[in-house]
């Protein structure tokens, strides 16, 4: 199999909600790689500028922070744990008032090189299965596997609304669908690695797929044995 011999890049693009962390996680455990989750990445640094009071600052004066925020993704009791700063933030990124400003946060230029150059990085280590918005075209243009996960905008809703009860976050189904329709928008049109299908991407729709059956799709396209 190819990444006996070399890394092995697996790179899973999507919509919000789509459900790409959790089919990432597992594939990643699937095939003994490492798992990131660039999203958390972008969380991380939209929490940082929210308590340093700087989302709406200057360009300029938001860079000039960019080398103090450091993120770190550890694996822990097979949960990807985010560390901002030594402090671990996992839940709190997952909350409604980073999912509003994140697209946002991540449209920034700055903000966008500097975080594909850490997961650029990151990748060099060995082999890795990455999701996010722009790993297939940005991050790994070269990757072996291109992913991009979607389903309809009212499925990746209820996903949501579980991932916020979790959280004891309330809120509603319409309510979440103008978010994720928003957030796609920002995604989708902004200027620099915008959300898009790369053309040497194979597209899974998942809204009537289970977490099984999509990881059996993916690995099906992976060369084998
Ligand atoms: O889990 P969900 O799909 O809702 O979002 P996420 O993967 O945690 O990413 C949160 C936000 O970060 C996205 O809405 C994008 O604005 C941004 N992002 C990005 O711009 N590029 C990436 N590679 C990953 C996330």
């Amino acid at each position: 199999m190819k990444h006996q011999n070399k890394n092995y890049q697996i790179a899973l693009d999507g919509p919000a909600g789509s459900g790409k962390s959790t089919i990432a996680k597992l594939l990643a455990r699937k095939l003994g790689f490492t798992y990131v989750d660039s999203g958390a990445m972008y969380r991380a640094t939209t929490l940082y500028l929210i308590e340093n009071n700087l989302l709406d600052k200057s360009d300029k004066m938001i860079s000039s922070h960019l080398k103090k925020i450091k993120i770190n993704l550890k694996e822990r009791k097979q949960c990807q744990i985010v560390i901002l700063n030594n402090k671990d933030v996992t839940r709190e990124i997952r909350t409604s008032i980073i999912n509003r400003n994140v697209s946002n946060v991540s449209s920034k230029k700055e903000i966008r090189e500097e975080m594909v150059k850490r997961q650029k990085k990151i990748g060099e280590n060995g082999s890795i299965v990455m999701d996010g918005r722009d790993i297939g075209t940005a991050v790994f243009p070269n990757a072996d596997l291109k992913i991009y996960l979607t389903a309809s905008v009212y499925i990746r809703a209820i996903r949501r609304k579980k991932d916020l009860k979790d959280l004891s976050e309330k809120v509603s189904i319409k309510e979440l669908i103008k978010q994720i329709q928003r957030r796609d928008d920002i995604d989708s049109s902004r200027e620099i690695s915008p959300l898009s299908k790369s053309q040497d991407s194979i597209v899974i729709d998942s809204s009537n797929l289970t977490i099984k059956e999509v990881l059996e799709q993916i690995v099906s396209f992976m060369p084998s044995q």
